[in-house]
This record gives C-alpha cells, sequence and structure tokens, in this order.
C-alpha cells in the first residue's frame, strides 16, 4: 500500500474547507438530538480532518457498503484515484460527519473523458447503517453533483435500493453497462 495511507497522512491540515448544512427540517435529526451534518470537502490526502484518517475511511466505506461492498484493496484504490490518481486529474472526496464521526462518505473519479462519457464516476457512497433513512445520503450525494464539474456517471446494481435514491435525485439510466471481464 503506498505511504500516503499512514495515518501520517492526516498530519497536515487544510484549509476548512467544510460547509455546515442541518438535515432536512421534515427528517428528524439523527438520534433524535439537533445534530449537524457536516460534509467535508476532500480534495488531496492533506485535506483529511484530524479526527479521521484514509484508512479508517475506507474501513467505514467497505464496512457501510454492505451487502454491496467491494474489497477493502479497491475501496482503498478508489481513495487513491480520488485523491492521488497515478493518471490524470483527482477527483474528491466527501465526507459527512457529525460529532466528529463519519456518517457518510463518497468518491468522485474524472474519467480523463467528455461527451461520449461523463467527466465523472461516482465511484462509492455508503451511509453508517444506523443513519440511512434520514436524508444525509441524498445530502452528500446532491453536494458531489453540485462540486463536480461535468456530468456524473455511477453503476448500480439493479436491486440495490439505492437505485430509486439516484432516479429522485434526477439520474437516468439510459444504457445497460456491459462488462468482459478477462
Ligand atoms: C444508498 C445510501 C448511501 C443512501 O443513504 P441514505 O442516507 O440512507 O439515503 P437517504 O436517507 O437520503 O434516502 C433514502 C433512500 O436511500 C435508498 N436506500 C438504500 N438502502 C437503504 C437503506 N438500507 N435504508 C434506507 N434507505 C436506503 C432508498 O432508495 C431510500 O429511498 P426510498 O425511500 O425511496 O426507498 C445508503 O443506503 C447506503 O449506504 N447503502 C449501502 C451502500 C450502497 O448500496 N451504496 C450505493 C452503491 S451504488
Amino acid at each position: 500500500m503506498n505511504d500516503s495511507f499512514d495515518d501520517d497522512m492526516a498530519s497536515t491540515r487544510p484549509e476548512d474547507k467544510t460547509e455546515r448544512r442541518s438535515l432536512p427540517s421534515t427528517q428528524d435529526a439523527v438520534d433524535n438530538k439537533k445534530s449537524e451534518v457536516t460534509i467535508h470537502e476532500l480534495r488531496q490526502f492533506d485535506d483529511f480532518p484530524e479526527w479521521i484518517n484514509p484508512e479508517s475511511l475506507a474501513n467505514f466505506l467497505y464496512e457501510s457498503l454492505k451487502p454491496y461492498e467491494d474489497p477493502l484493496p479497491v475501496v482503498r484504490q478508489g481513495m487513491f484515484d480520488a485523491l492521488e490518481p497515478s493518471n490524470g486529474e483527482p477527483g474528491f472526496v466527501l465526507v459527512a460527519e457529525i460529532d466528529q464521526k463519519v456518517v457518510g462518505a463518497l468518491l468522485m473519479l474524472r474519467t480523463g473523458m467528455k461527451g461520449y462519457i461523463p467527466e465523472n464516476l461516482l465511484l462509492m457512497v455508503a451511509v453508517d447503517p444506523s443513519t440511512r433513512g434520514k436524508g444525509v445520503g441524498a445530502q452528500i450525494i446532491k453536494r458531489s453533483f453540485e462540486l463536480a464539474d461535468g456530468d456524473v456517471k455511477l453503476h448500480v446494481e439493479y436491486d440495490n435500493p439505492a437505485k430509486r435514491l439516484y432516479e429522485r435525485l434526477g439520474m437516468t439510466s439510459k444504457y445497460a453497462e456491459m462488462r468482459y471481464n478477462k
């Protein structure tokens, strides 16, 4: 694993790129208290807040993506490709926080293409199981659409209920994704 994944990566703190947003008023605050979701926008590994490091965020994603999880090394690779790609430009990572606890995360990659393929790939999004159904996922995804320069694509299993959420947020599915695996 690349050294950037060490806790040391959290040593240099970025300028504050956080944005405070309240949960939708129609929804109960998480844990029945007036909690606020903070969405952190990370553009490089140095942007990690001090209370979370890349490895623990990868673990959060791996655990929270279940039962649609990718293997942990794939999650780590996705985070690298979002923040320090070996080719092309970086995308970004969003971390949703309540009281210094990660409740959601999203990885957005640049595809390097445009027109025939959207410029951005929403690779992974997950919300902590205890926090689901309260609007956090919609909030992070909407934020990612605002931040992404250009169109966004993603793939989702046909049976994943997240598909309904994506459709509610305006995504359409004109093509079936097909793969030839080697
Ligand atoms: C998909 C996910 C990020 C949505 O986050 P969320 O905070 O629960 O989403 P919201 O509260 O904004 O919206 C709820 C919607 O999420 C979808 N959803 C998917 N799994 C859900 C779950 N376990 N509980 C509640 N909603 C879920 C539903 O479409 C729901 O909308 P509905 O009322 O029409 O059924 C979250 O459920 C999750 O982490 N799922 C597991 C990982 C995953 O499947 N990621 C996407 C891979 S493509």
